[in-house]
């Protein structure tokens, strides 16, 4: 199974555990991953696409797995109380991520997320429903730069800067900062109004993000 990056990150924080659930599962590569390298007794491996699923179930099929259980559904619905150590959510939007986490009463001791957009919508609603990181960093995976955000349920007051670009901290985020204020300034330079704006906002947050640690 050939991994990026950004999954061989996620697989990084996943302690040896009871039960790990995987929403979204979609190829199912995170979830066999997880059991070929013995990191959980059960993984929980859904998708709210019954297609996704399927294209899991050849991949565990092929690779022998034997203790990774399928669930179509959405989010956490597909759950039992109590059954689940670590959650993860990876590979959609901050948004989802965080409508997801919304619809569920019930606490996790460990959330590994990976919102691939709108991660300032997924943090502000970690912070206003106490869940905390622990880790977050960028990591560069085939030309891209992801998120990952290993958190558990605890008080979590970020900065506005925080918010969009996460801890700051991290070897990709230096390669993430060059790149992002060169896309960020070639936005401005075509943009106006409202757009403009939001991000002239945001490279100032990056800029005073990047000075606070050069001060650290
Ligand atoms: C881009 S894939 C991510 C695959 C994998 N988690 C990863 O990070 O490589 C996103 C998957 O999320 C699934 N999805 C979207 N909304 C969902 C929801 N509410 N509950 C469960 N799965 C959902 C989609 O069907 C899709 O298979």
């Amino acid at each position: 199974m050939k991994l990026d990056n950004r999954m061989y990150a996620i697989l990084s924080h996943v302690d040896k555990c009871r039960v790990v659930a995987d929403i979204g599962t979609d190829h199912g590569y995170i979830s066999a991953s997880i059991a070929e390298r013995g990191l959980a007794d059960t993984i929980i491996a859904s998708d709210i696409s019954e297609k996704s699923l399927l294209k899991a179930a050849k991949l565990i099929k092929n690779e022998g797995i034997m203790n990774v259980e399928l669930r179509v559904g959405s989010g956490t619905s597909v759950l039992q109380d109590n059954e689940c150590d670590t959650l993860i959510i990876a590979g959609m939007g901050g948004a989802l991520i965080a409508n997801i986490l919304a619809a569920e009463s019930r606490s996790f001791n460990k959330y590994i997320l990976s919102p691939q957009r709108d991660q300032d919508i997924l943090r502000k609603f970690m912070s206003d429903n106490n869940i905390v990181p622990l880790n977050d960093y960028k990591v560069e995976s085939l030309g891209r730069f992801y998120d990952i955000i290993v958190a558990e349920k605890g008080k979590y007051l970020p900065l506005e800067s925080e918010l969009f670009f996460g801890s700051g901290f991290g070897i990709d985020f230096v390669k993430f900062r060059y790149y992002e204020i060169a896309r960020l300034q070639a936005i401005i330079s075509m943009a106006s109004g409202d757009k403009l704006k939001f991000n002239q906002k945001k490279l100032n947050l990056l800029n005073k993000l990047v000075k606070n640690h050069n001060n650290d």
